[in-house]
């Protein structure tokens, strides 16, 4: 049985007094929730207060992204070890927005998963391909490749590990990928991770990412290899990101 864990990643949004208002709200909303995992992307700055707050609740707390190395001469970095100081549990893996704005590649990605293991935290492996590489017929090609560099260093136990699904074209544009598309790249993700790790790689969860919103919510969050959603536009308001939250319980 796989809990689907419904993820809101805030990006470069909020400041902490505008996370703590939202974390408040999202608490009050959430009260006891059996059968479905809420985890919550600050920026790094409202970590600590996000920490607080939802200290003792079911939701979690999860970093948009962590440096491998665990201290060193990174200006601006922070690193796997010093979030894993602040109750996160999650760490966002090679999101495409720090694949491409900031350069990050597979070889990077897969030493974010591996110090994110290391330090007890539970890697969300994001993967997807552009809308070139849809096009071109070769969405699984890019989908394997980010999925062998990406975990090349996890042995053959997956241990906690996420894989968030997100097509390129889809993330902030308002064009979610059609429900079939997404189950048929999910499939193809789960074969790949039985393959990879044996059984344990059918309990693995796969988000759907991108454009995803209260009203087509159900259609991911209802795919028979879906287990959950990490949303960012539609997550910054605590109402509709529990509307979303609500699809998969109802
Ligand atoms: P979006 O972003 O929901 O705004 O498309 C998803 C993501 O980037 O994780």
């Amino acid at each position: 049985m796989r809990i689907p864990i419904i993820a809101a990643n805030w990006k470069m949004h909020k400041t902490v007094p505008e996370a703590r208002a939202y974390l408040e709200r999202l608490v009050k909303l959430a009260g006891r929730d059996p059968g479905v995992e809420v985890a919550v992307f600050p920026s790094f700055t409202a970590l600590p207060a996000a920490a607080e707050i939802l200290r003792g609740t079911s939701i979690a707390l999860g970093a948009q992204d962590a440096h491998p190395e665990p201290a060193g001469a990174y200006t601006g970095a922070v690193s796997v070890a010093q979030v894993a100081d602040l109750s996160v549990r999650y760490v966002l893996c090679g999101h495409s927005e720090r694949r491409k704005l900031f350069g990050e590649d597979d070889l990077l990605v897969g030493r974010k998963v591996r110090a994110a293991l290391d330090h007890g935290l539970a890697p969300i492996l994001c993967v997807g391909e552009t809308l070139d590489e849809r096009r071109a017929g070769r969405a699984w090609e890019v989908v394997e490749r980010q999925l062998d560099r990406g975990l090349s260093s996890v042995g053959d136990d997956p241990d906690g590990l996420v894989i968030a699904y997100e097509p390129v074209w889809a993330i902030g544009t308002g064009v979610a990928a059609q429900p079939a598309d997404a189950q048929e790249m999910a499939n193809r993700i789960r074969s790949w991770l039985r393959d990879r790790f044996g059984a344990s790689g059918g309990e693995v969860r796969i988000q759907y990412g991108g454009s995803v919103n209260p009203n087509n919510a159900r259609a991911f969050l209802s795919l028979p290899d879906v287990a959950g959603a990490l949303v960012g536009g539609a997550s910054l308001d605590p109402d509709a990101f529990w509307a979303i939250v609500h699809a998969v319980r109802t």
